[in-house]
């Protein structure tokens, strides 16, 4: 059995940044991070726009106090104020510490950080690296890891959380390019396992945002927080769903129907395209429903609206969104310099998951805490989003609360010893899962299933929601569970069978997928981006609180956890 003092499972930020915390504590202490892909293919490497914070550098106006409003506001009031503030509060010092590190951010012409406008914030406060900005954060910290000598497991899959008695004890895990399967042993246990965009059919996420973390929590007890809150970006690349940044708008694009008109002066007169993220992907469904989208022949009455750069000129576009002009040029063949781009929103974001209080420590119930359980970035719900998150506050929380939940850990590691476990036995659990996979002689292709399961969560469960439409994804997903029964896996052998992982993933995805769509059944109200038809209003009275949705095979119960107030009582939410 392989033994660390702490194993941090997922490689993206709020992983690395954890890991580097506790080793700076305490060099001695033995850092695992294991993750599915290297972790510098971790999905965070494509966040693009950038992470908010009030250096002050552009907007001499803005102030903590600010930030912490615009993100409150934004998440409809969901938001736990006591993390917003620390978030907030902390932002500045933790972008000059990433700066110190080596990372590359843009420069205004004195050389102090660049920071633009970005959707829901009042004031120009996202830093940035161009459109690149995960990919020079991620970069500099998993080279800042090797430094450190934290171990890295790289290209294996978690299986199992070892969870007994509500304490965390390890995890099983299997090398994807050998077939071995390995118990690892800790004295604590970090979930930092991204979000689940897979789970829809049109996403920004990368092939392994599959909610691993979440399913796993779920199975072995760990109620989710507030998973009905799925966020949409707005902006998705037609037809693909890649990502074009919320840095484009805010850099000045525009967003136009088929009648060439600006249409968020009907939705958000005040922010017009950089409203929040909820707001202006209504705005883009409504548009398209409404008959005024447009088809790839420029026609009226098609799936998408355009994105329109072309007044910010080629030297603009080229320095500040290169990336997003690539996309579009090398994806659907489009020019932005000349031509507009084709957008439609696109699953993006996790405002729920694990529950972890401000320190990180997940949560078992309403009061208790998981002893060595611990769980940060978009896997995790410290509730800094709410309903909605703003662009760019994302980065920040992975890095704000990765750091804090590594001090954490180094604190709690002290005078522990390893707790036991019997290896033998999570060792022969998981090997008869993964031949039970092998051995079905069923008919259903995992492909097919993926997709069924995919447009099920878009088609029942997406920006608008009725109770009769989850009830009937609920049942549509109810008999693809059962249909998982029935797949079937060509490859029969070890070495880099990735039939089995994508098996393994599905299996967790759907459990996701239950988990949203019941938390979403169960809040009849409108709030963020959960958005009924049946239940316009926002309803503070019954509903100004967080879901917890604790899974077993029998089904899903719900109960309800109270929102932190501290600073900003919630109000009508126009922009
Ligand atoms: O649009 C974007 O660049 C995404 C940023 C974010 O999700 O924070």
């Amino acid at each position: 059995m392989l033994e660390h003092d702490v194993i941090i499972v997922g490689g993206g930020l709020a992983g690395c940044r954890a890991a580097l915390e506790i080793a700076h504590t305490d060099a001695n202490l033995s850092i695992a991070l294991i993750a599915k892909t290297h972790p510098i293919r971790s999905h965070s490497v494509a966040a693009q726009g950038g992470m908010a914070a009030t250096l002050n550098n552009v907007d001499t106006e803005d102030s903590w106090e600010a930030h912490a409003f615009d993100t409150v506001k934004g998440s409809d009031y969901l938001a736990d104020q006591d993390a917003v503030e620390i978030l907030v509060r902390e932002a500045p010092d933790v972008v000059i510490e990433l700066e110190h590190m080596g990372v590359l951010f843009s420069r205004l012409p004195d050389g102090r950080i660049a920071q633009r406008a970005f959707g829901g914030h009042a004031h120009r406060r996202t830093c940035y690296a161009a459109d690149k900005t995960g990919h020079a954060i991620l970069h500099e910290l998993v080279n800042n890891l090797r430094r450190n000598g934290v171990h890295i497991y790289d290209e294996w899959y978690v299986t199992e959380l070892i969870l007994e008695d509500t304490q965390a004890k390890g995890v099983v895990m299997y090398n994807i390019q050998t077939g071995k399967i390995e118990v690892v042993c800790a004295k604590a246990v970090m979930f930092a396992t991204g979000g689940y965009g897979r789970a829809y059919n049109t996403t920004s996420n990368d092939y392994a945002s599959t909610g691993d973390g979440l399913a796993m929590s779920a199975l072995a007890g760990v109620p989710l927080e507030d998973m009905e809150f799925v966020q949409f970006h707005p902006t998705g690349l037609y037809p693909v769903g890649v990502l074009i940044s919320e840095a484009v708008r805010g850099e000045g694009a525009y967003l136009i129907n088929s009648e060439g008109s600006r249409f968020m002066a009907n939705y958000a007169p005040s922010r017009m395209e950089l409203a929040p993220r909820d707001i202006t992907s209504r705005a883009i469904v409504r548009e398209i429903s409404a008959g005024r989208g447009i088809n790839p022949d420029g026609s009226a009455g098609g799936p998408f609206v355009y994105l329109d750069l072309r007044h910010m000129g080629q030297e603009k576009i080229m320095s500040r969104v290169p990336f997003a002009w690539e996309e579009a040029h090398r994806l659907v063949g489009i020019d932005a310099v000349y031509q507009p781009m084709p957008v439609r929103p696109t699953i993006h974001y996790s405002m729920g998951g694990i529950p972890v209080t401000t320190d990180g420590q997940v949560r078992s119930s309403l009061s208790g805490l998981i002893d060595g359980f611990f769980a940060a970035g978009e896997a995790a719900c410290v509730s800094v989003h709410g309903a909605n998150r703003l662009g760019s506050n994302s980065l920040l929380e992975c890095v704000v609360y990765g750091r804090r939940t590594g001090a954490i850990i180094a604190q709690y590691l002290q005078n522990r010893k390893l707790p036991t476990v019997d290896e033998q036995r999570y060792v022969t659990a998981t090997q008869q899962q993964i031949q039970s996979l092998l051995d079905r002689s069923g008919t259903i292709r995992i492909d097919k299933l993926r997709r069924e399961f995919q447009d099920c969560m878009t088609n029942y469960c997406g920006v608008f929601r009725t109770e009769k439409l989850m009830r009937e994804g609920l049942e549509s997903l109810q008999q693809l569970q059962q249909q998982y029964q029935d797949i079937y896996l060509d490859d029969k052998g070890k070495l880099w069978n990735t039939e089995v992982i994508e098996a393994l993933e599905l299996r967790n995805l759907m459990i996701v997928g239950q988990l949203i769509l019941t938390s979403a059944c169960h809040r009849q109200e409108s709030r963020g981006a959960h958005c009924r038809e049946d239940y316009p209003d926002r309803d503070d009275t019954n509903f100004l609180k967080h879901t917890l949705a604790y899974y077993s095979p029998a089904g899903i119960q719900v109960n309800y956890l109270p929102v932190q107030i501290t600073m900003f009582q919630p109000q009508l939410r126009n922009y």
